[in-house]
């Protein structure tokens, strides 16, 4: 059987653009050893006892691969995916309609994960535990709850935010996996193959010079290539060099370290309005005009792995780095 999609919550920009270049299976996937070599043996585990997959929970910032890993274990389980979203879902009968409605071994994958209400999640307790959901039937004295068995699924969870997912949610994931960003090499190997899927010619310098630039990220990495290709066919003859994906970058802000706009806008805020912190992350947010959420998920990992900040008890800080990196020199 092959998996289809049911209800999508992603962006038209978002399909678009991902829906091409995803890997289909674990053997196109590149980067993540470590959960591609975990999910191999789990899968292959799976199938021999003809059993559903274990339920998974994958974490980490976003763009790194986690709605395409899910779409990768469908694929290779040889199952149904079912695609929705924590803020998606409103009440405890939607979700329950929802599992009601797997066939076994179903694929039940659930983005943002930790943006499910708790009357919500309540539901999917006795269903990732047990396969059943309990349904309440009738009012008040006579009300009576009746207990609906369900095939058995996997559940896939994404979240960018592990600590913010429940205990007894956490803890009924059999796998758990953190995706880390990818280097240098494996961005370039993304963007050789995005680029033969595209059928654009691109150099491997021209790739590497992309990679650089794509903190760590593979949707943006492919993003990027998109916006190097139509520069590359406008200004020259359509072939990614390195000279031609150095021009487009500069031209579209992303600097050497790959920081943008509103990275530099972040990090140069902080230096001068705040000597360079501490600096509480509310503070930062309004002082910056972003969302404090979207600065901790989206924008600081990438700066704190790549040592740009820091976070301490009195909150974010700037390093020596950071100033190089823009010529300042750090107050005495
Ligand atoms: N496209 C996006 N992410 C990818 C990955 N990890 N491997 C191959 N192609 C990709």
């Amino acid at each position: 059987m092959k998996p289809r999609m049911i209800t999508t919550d992603f962006t038209e920009e978002d399909k678009k653009i991902e829906g091409s270049l995803r890997p289909k299976n674990l053997e196109e996937y590149i980067g993540q050893e470590k959960i591609k070599n975990n999910l191999k043996i789990y899968i292959e585990a799976a199938k021999q006892r003809r059993d559903a997959l274990d339920h998974v929970l994958f974490y980490g910032p976003p763009g790194l691969g986690k709605t395409t890993l899910a779409g990768i274990i469908a694929e290779e389980m040889g199952v149904n995916l079912k695609i929705t979203s924590g803020p998606a879902i409103d009440k405890p009968g939607e979700m329950a309609a929802i599992l009601n409605n797997l066939q076994e071994g179903d694929l039940l994958f659930v983005d943002e994960i930790h943006r499910l209400n708790r009357q919500v999640e309540e539901v999917l307790y006795p269903a990732m535990e047990d396969y059943a959901i309990d349904i309440l039937i009738g009012k008040g004295s006579s009300a009576r709850s009746i207990r609906l068995d369900l095939p058995k699924f996997t559940l896939v969870g994404a979240t960018t935010r592990a600590g913010l997912l429940t205990a007894p949610l956490r803890d009924r994931f059999g796998v758990v996996s953190r995706l880390e960003f990818y280097n240098h090499q494996e961005l370039q190997e993304i963007i050789i193959r995005s680029a033969a899927v595209l059928q654009v010619e691109i150099e491997e310098e021209g790739a590497l010079e992309i990679a650089k630039r794509a903190r760590g990220t593979p949707r943006l990495a492919n993003r990027l290539l998109k916006r190097v290709r139509d520069f590359a066919e406008v200004k020259y003859n359509g072939r990614i060099t390195q000279k031609t994906a150095e021009l487009a970058l500069d031209l579209l802000e992303v600097d050497k370290q790959g920081l943008d706009q509103t990275d530099r806008h972040l990090l140069l805020t902080m230096i001068q309005k705040f000597q360079g912190g501490p600096v509480g992350l509310e503070t930062l947010a309004s002082a910056v005009g972003e969302d404090a959420g979207t600065i901790e998920e989206v924008y600081e990992p990438f700066l704190i792995k790549n040592g740009f900040m820091n976070r301490t008890p009195r909150g974010r800080v700037v390093t020596e780095l950071t100033y190089r990196h823009f010529g300042i020199f750090a107050a005495e």
